[in-house]
């Protein structure tokens, strides 16, 4: 049995289809505080749609912080590994409310390193990020590129990575901290798919500003706006690595088979670069209609251009990213905003 920590979330619930589908038994561990019990009914609809035989994942209402009930999980259910996507994750209110994230992000996951050790599961994969590099000295960014977040969301990210390494030397942990670059998309079923609230992803905002437009309600739309248009880049907007989320879901697959060979960081990206205004302006090709946008000036703590080098993924688990089209990946967004349950 799999505990996946987090699967009611975007990134989570498609990756506890993807495994459901390859017919492993989960178990989603998840307070709800910004995932969807919805995520978890489609989750499994969808899986089925794709395998018949997929088994229905359990579900836990537990709270990180909640050490007691970490506990209970682990006696009731016999876990092989764990997968672990849990965490706040806004930039801006990390640097306003720093408390708030290292709580949850740092003790949360100390609270569940230390639920492993004392059930005697020794294997975690985990959801890390490109935060924690900071501002780019080259591009694309390998793995051995200086760490030095510049927010206390990166920062977490990072001090997580070394209670891994610290959990490793001492007590044999075997773990895989996975450093996602944009997670984008949704399922190919449109069961699931991005639903933060508030959203402060560029491709979900370009969705919903478009429905919100073409809406007959008196509701107040939105414009997406685009912060800072002097970068030195083609465009002059920002350019960012956006990673499939089903590509995500299939790395995780291959890192839970990994974890007997390897334990470090991986970056999950494809390596290529899509700009703000190439974004909108595919956005407004695959729905064909236009995007409201307004021009801001930049944010503080942008880096011009964010890009992976993904071939130690590669090297390490056989994983290539097979949906590297953007206009394929925000397809998959549009057909969710349009399904949109949840
Ligand atoms: N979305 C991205 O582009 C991106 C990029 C890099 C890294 N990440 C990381 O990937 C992970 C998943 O991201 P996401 O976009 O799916 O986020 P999400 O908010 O959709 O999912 C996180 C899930 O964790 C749950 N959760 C949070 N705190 C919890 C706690 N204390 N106890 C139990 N459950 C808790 C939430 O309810 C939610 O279901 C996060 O750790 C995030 O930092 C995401």
């Amino acid at each position: 049995m799999l505990l996946v920590v987090g699967g009611a979330g975007y990134i989570g619930s498609h990756t506890v289809k993807h495994l459901i589908e390859q017919n492993q038994e989960c178990v989603i561990v998840d307070n709800l505080v910004s995932g969807n019990q919805a995520a978890v009914e489609n989750l499994y609809n969808s899986a089925l749609i794709n395998n018949p035989k997929s088994q229905a994942p359990h579900f836990e209402k537990v709270d990180l912080a909640d050490c007691l009930a970490l506990a209970k999980i682990f006696k009731k259910h016999q876990i092989s590994a764990v997968i672990h996507f849990a965490a706040y994750a806004y930039v801006g209110e990390s640097v306003t409310n720093p408390r708030k994230y290292y709580l949850n992000n740092v003790v949360g996951t100390l609270n569940l390193l230390n639920a492993m050790l004392d059930a005697g599961v020794n294997k975690i994969v985990f959801s890390s990020s490109c935060a924690t590099y900071g501002n780019p000295q080259y591009t694309p960014l390998d793995e051995k590129h200086l760490q030095n977040p510049i927010n206390p969301y990166g920062q977490t990210k990072l001090i997580i990575e070394k209670m891994l390494t610290d959990y490793r030397v001492a007590y044999g942990l075997k773990y895989i901290a996975l450093r996602y670059f944009n997670a984008a998309g949704a399922d190919k079923n449109a069961q699931i798919g991005e639903s933060h609230n508030p959203e402060t992803h560029l491709i979900p905002l370009v969705l919903e500003a478009i429905l919100q437009r073409t809406a007959a309600d008196k509701k107040p739309k939105s414009v997406v706006k685009i912060f800072g248009t002097d970068y030195d880049t083609p465009d002059g907007t920002c350019i960012r690595d956006y990673i499939a989320v089903d590509d995500l879901a299939l790395a995780h697959y291959l890192a839970l088979e990994q974890l007997d060979n390897f334990s470090g960081c991986l970056n999950l990206g494809t390596g290529i670069g899509t700009s703000v205004k190439r974004v909108i302006a595919v956005a407004e090709e695959v729905t064909g209609q236009a995007c409201p946008v307004e021009y801001a000036p930049r944010r503080v703590g942008d880096p011009p251009i964010l890009l992976a080098s993904n071939k130690m993924a590669q090297e390490v688990l056989g994983w290539t990213p097979k949906t590297i089209d953007i206009r394929d990946i925000i397809r998959t967004a549009w057909n969710w905003q349009l399904n949109r349950k949840f």
